[in-house]
């Protein structure tokens, strides 16, 4: 017996397409929810239906606009409480300002928990995430957090799309290099590692400075968490290039893109990116494809809503 009788899910403007494709999945309606702004820019929600009790799912990625979505998702849990909700769970598919999840330097300030602490105060009683850059953000919060991982989606259509081939998977940076190897438990045979070493000149420009492993040879499959300028991966398409890659592919879960990002990366040798659909990117050129995560997240709704375990659906013998 789940613990709330009814499943409630609603979103906001971040992400409609996933949502929808959730609500599928889960064969339940979106709540009716009006979210739009008054006329001096504040953001108006209105839930126009009862959810006395329910247990709540707001999706809601903050991706850019960030500031726009972040607050739109901070007002639907306000209101969601105030209409007395059972239990609210905040899923956010792409967890924006995870990247300052630190201090690099003195008066700089640590927006990962800033935004942990807000989705608390404003109500919130679990988060759903997915492959957030640094996974102790977890402990910025002191309420249950699930994180996912888009890999297990991702490797198979690696797999898929390159069966019987000579493989290695690229980690563009050292802290790329946990999730790569996670990426690797996919695979049933053995695939070796590599890993660039980068430096930021300034921050939206890549350098990088080093390569580790082999990929002479071999199909080149870079493995990051998100793309936003595109710098990085563009970066390490040239070095393995240069170092004797014969194709090269690449496996992203975020597709932040940032304003010129998609044009850049067309120029490159990458054959194809793959991305997921945790941010909504309505027009790409060819070269991407995207793997939907609706089916895993609708999965992970209805064990939280019934209470079943979530960390044993990420193992490989699993279907999803
Ligand atoms: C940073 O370390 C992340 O893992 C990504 O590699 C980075 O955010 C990608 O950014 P960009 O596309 O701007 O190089």
């Amino acid at each position: 017996m789940p613990a709330f009788e009814r499943m409630v899910l609603m979103t906001g403007n971040a992400n409609r397409p996933l949502a929808q494709h959730i609500a599928e999945c889960v064969r339940r309606p979106l709540a009716r929810v009006l979210v739009s702004r008054f006329r001096d820019g504040e953001t108006q929600v209105l839930i126009e239906d009862d959810i006395r009790n329910a247990d709540v799912f707001i999706v809601q990625p903050t991706s850019p606009p960030v500031n726009e979505n972040l607050m739109e998702l901070l007002v639907l849990i306000d209101a969601a409480r105030r209409a007395s909700a059972g239990r609210i769970t905040a899923v956010l598919p792409y967890y924006g300002y995870s990247r300052q999840e630190k201090k690099t330097r003195g008066r700089e300030p640590i927006t990962a928990k800033l935004v942990a602490n807000l989705l608390t105060t404003a109500g919130a009683n679990r988060i759903l995430t997915v492959d957030l850059t640094n996974p102790a953000i977890e402990g910025f919060f002191d309420i249950p957090v699930d994180h996912l991982t888009a890999a297990k989606l991702l490797a198979t259509r690696i797999k898929e799309l390159c069966y019987d081939e000579e493989i290695v998977l690229v980690a563009p940076d050292e802290g790329a290099v946990r999730r790569v190897d996670h990426f690797r438990r996919y695979f049933h045979r053995e695939v070796p590692l590599a890993v660039i070493f980068k430096d930021r000149p300034r921050p939206d420009e890549v350098k990088v400075v080093g390569l580790v492993g082999d990929v002479t040879g071999k199909t080149a499959v870079l493995v990051d968490d998100i793309i936003s300028t595109g710098g990085t991966l563009t970066a390490a398409a040239e070095e393995v290039q240069k170092r004797g890659a014969t194709r090269i592919l690449a496996a992203v879960t975020h597709p932040v893109l940032a304003e010129g990002a998609a044009e850049r990366l067309a120029e490159t040798s990458i054959e194809r990116i793959l991305i997921t659909d945790t941010i909504y990117t309505p027009e790409l050129p060819p070269l991407f494809e995207v793997v939907t995560l609706a089916p895993l997240l609708g999965e992970v709704l209805n064990r939280i809503h019934f209470g079943i375990s979530v960390s044993e659906l990420m193992r490989n013998n699993v279907p999803l």
